[in-house]
C-alpha cells in the first residue's frame, strides 16, 4: 500500500488543516501524510501552525499576477511534491480551469454548508437569512463551478434560535472538524480502489 501525499491549501487559521493533520497522525486518514500545506497569503495563522507540526509549508502569492499565472506556479510546486490529492481548507480563490484539469477528481473543499443550499460566501448568514433551521457543512470535489462539484459527505448541524452567523459557523465549524478527515479517508480508499483496478 502506498502512502497517498496530501497537499492542503489555506488562505487564514487553518483550524480544518489542523484537523486533517491530527486525522492522518491518528490513523483516521489511513496510508496518507501531509507533504505540504501551502498558502496564499504569507500572515495566514495556519501557517505557524503547519511548521508546528513540523510540516513543510509554501507560501505562493498572486502579486498581481492572472488567476492561471499565480496556479501555474501553485500546480507546479504540487507536481514537484508528487501530490496525489489536494485539499482546500479555508483557501479563499476560485482554482483556475487548468489548475482543476490537472488534478481532476483530486481535489476537495469543506463548504460550511448542506450544499447545494448555499453555496459561495458567508454561507452561515445566507442560512439565517432563509430562516433554516438545519444548516451543517459539506466536502465535495471541486470541478469549474462554484461549490457545485460532486458530493462525498456531509453532515447536519442544528440551527438555534438566537443564532448569529458567528455562533452558527463555531457551531459548524465543530462538525467540519469531524466530517473533513473522514471525507478525506473515503476519497483516499476510493483513489486507491481505482488505481488497483486500472493495474
Ligand atoms: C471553514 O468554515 C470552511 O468551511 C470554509 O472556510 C472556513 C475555514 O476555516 N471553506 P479554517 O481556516 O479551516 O479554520
Amino acid at each position: 500500500m502506498t502512502i497517498k501525499r496530501i497537499a492542503i491549501l489555506i488562505s487564514g487559521r487553518g483550524s480544518n488543516m489542523a484537523a486533517l493533520i491530527d486525522g492522518v497522525r491518528s490513523g483516521a486518514i489511513a496510508n496518507a501524510e501531509v507533504a505540504v500545506v501551502i498558502s496564499d497569503q504569507p500572515t495566514a495563522a495556519g501557517l505557524e501552525r503547519a511548521m508546528q507540526f513540523g510540516i513543510e509549508t509554501v507560501t505562493i502569492e498572486r502579486q498581481g499576477r492572472s488567476r492561471e499565472e499565480h496556479d501555474r506556479e501553485i500546480v507546479a510546486a504540487l507536481k514537484l511534491r508528487n501530490i496525489d490529492l489536494v485539499c482546500l481548507a479555508g483557501y479563499m480563490r476560485v482554482l483556475s480551469a487548468d489548475f482543476i484539469d490537472a488534478y481532476r477528481g483530486r481535489i476537495l473543499n469543506i463548504h460550511p454548508s448542506l450544499l447545494p443550499s448555499f453555496p459561495g460566501l458567508n454561507a452561515q448568514q445566507q442560512a439565517l437569512d432563509q430562516r433554516a433551521t438545519i444548516s451543517g457543512c459539506t466536502v465535495h470535489f471541486v470541478d469549474e463551478t462554484l461549490d457545485g462539484g460532486p458530493i462525498i459527505a456531509q453532515r447536519e448541524v442544528p440551527v438555534s434560535e438566537g443564532d448569529t452567523a458567528e455562533s452558527l459557523a463555531a457551531r459548524i465549524l465543530i462538525a467540519e472538524h469531524q466530517l473533513y478527515p473522514e471525507a478525506v479517508n473515503l476519497a483516499l480508499s476510493q483513489l486507491a480502489e481505482a488505481s488497483t483496478c486500472q493495474q
